[in-house]
């Protein structure tokens, strides 16, 4: 597949996804999802993080409020329900990624581009950016993903003020209400994302794969329940790293060669 509306880099093992349709603020088109869905294929198992940007001045507007809402409405109802199956496709892939994924935002972030930053791992954005759960402003609920993405980043009552008010909110406050993961000023924004990109790089990747699956589990589980699945997946985890944990990152400490509350040990097989 050759993309239209995506830029695909890969870099030290990162690739960086490059939402580019600048001049419709990367508003989400089917295509631009599938190119996206198409490219974490084609990376999965070759880098071990992946970041999304957008180009210009918005991470991403949303859907294609003409595209997706006023064009196939006049096409009809298959038409219609066609139009969101690409945008879920990539929500889905994106959300069940093998590899850490990083939102890494500067500008507008409104409805599906809110779903966007949500369902990727970390979220990181400069202060200035601005964020919306706009759909209210036109009459309608959050939807396809983004309702889910509300309650699950943000507490009830945040959640529940930005759907029904449909107020913008800074970077600065997203990050204070859990709606992302790290904001900072612009001057920081590169350093922050390198240092969070290279903390990652350095992590044994199938603990990192492990780590957000099981953590993901775990919300939905009693202790009891969570104690039992949580030592099936870590049995399961050291199986399949052939305990390189203990090869590797134990013996290092017992040579004392690193101080595992403060640092990660040195992958033989990088
Ligand atoms: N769908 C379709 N086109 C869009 C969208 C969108 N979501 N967002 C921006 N555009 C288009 C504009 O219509 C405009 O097109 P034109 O040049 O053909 O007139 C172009 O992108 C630039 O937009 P401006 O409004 O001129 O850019 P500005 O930087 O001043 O404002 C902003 C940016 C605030 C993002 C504004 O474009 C906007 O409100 N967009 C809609 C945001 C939104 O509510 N998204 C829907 C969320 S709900 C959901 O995703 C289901």
């Amino acid at each position: 597949m050759t993309y239209e509306y995506v830029q695909l880099a890969i870099e030290d093992s990162v690739a960086t996804l490059t939402l580019d349709r600048p001049e419709k603020r990367n508003a989400i088109i089917p295509q631009m999802a599938d190119e996206v869905v198409d490219a974490l294929d084609r990376v999965e198992g070759q880098v071990r993080v992946v970041v999304i940007e957008g180009a210009g001045s918005a991470f991403c507007a949303g859907m294609d409020l003409e595209k997706r809402f006023h064009e196939p409405r006049n096409e009809g109802p298959k038409a219609f329900f066609e139009a969101g199956r690409s945008t879920g496709a990539m929500f889905t892939t994106l959300y069940e990624y093998r590899h850490p994924t990083v939102a890494k935002i500067e500008g507008w972030t409104f409805g599906a581009g809110y779903c966007l930053q949500a369902v990727c791992d970390f979220a990181v954005a400069t202060d200035e950016s601005v964020f919306g759960l706009s759909e209210i402003n036109f009459g309608i609920i959050p939807g396809g993903g983004a309702m889910w993405a509300a309650v699950n980043t943000m507490d009830r009552r945040t959640a529940l003020y930005y759907t029904s008010t449909g107020k913008t909110f800074t970077g600065e406050e997203a990050a204070n209400n859990g709606a992302i993961t790290i904001s900072v000023p612009e001057t920081d924004f590169e350093t922050e994302i390198s240092e969070l990109i290279s903390s990652l790089v350095e992590k044994n990747p199938v603990a990192l794969q492990f780590n957000t699956a099981v953590l993901e589990r775990v919300r939905q589980m009693s202790f009891a329940e969570a104690l039992d699945y949580e030592r099936g997946k870590s049995e399961e985890m050291k199986y399949y790293q052939q305990d390189e944990w203990v090869d590797e990152g134990i013996e290092q400490f017992r040579d004392r060669k690193y101080k595992p509350g403060l640092e990660s040990y040195e992958e033989q097989s990088k």
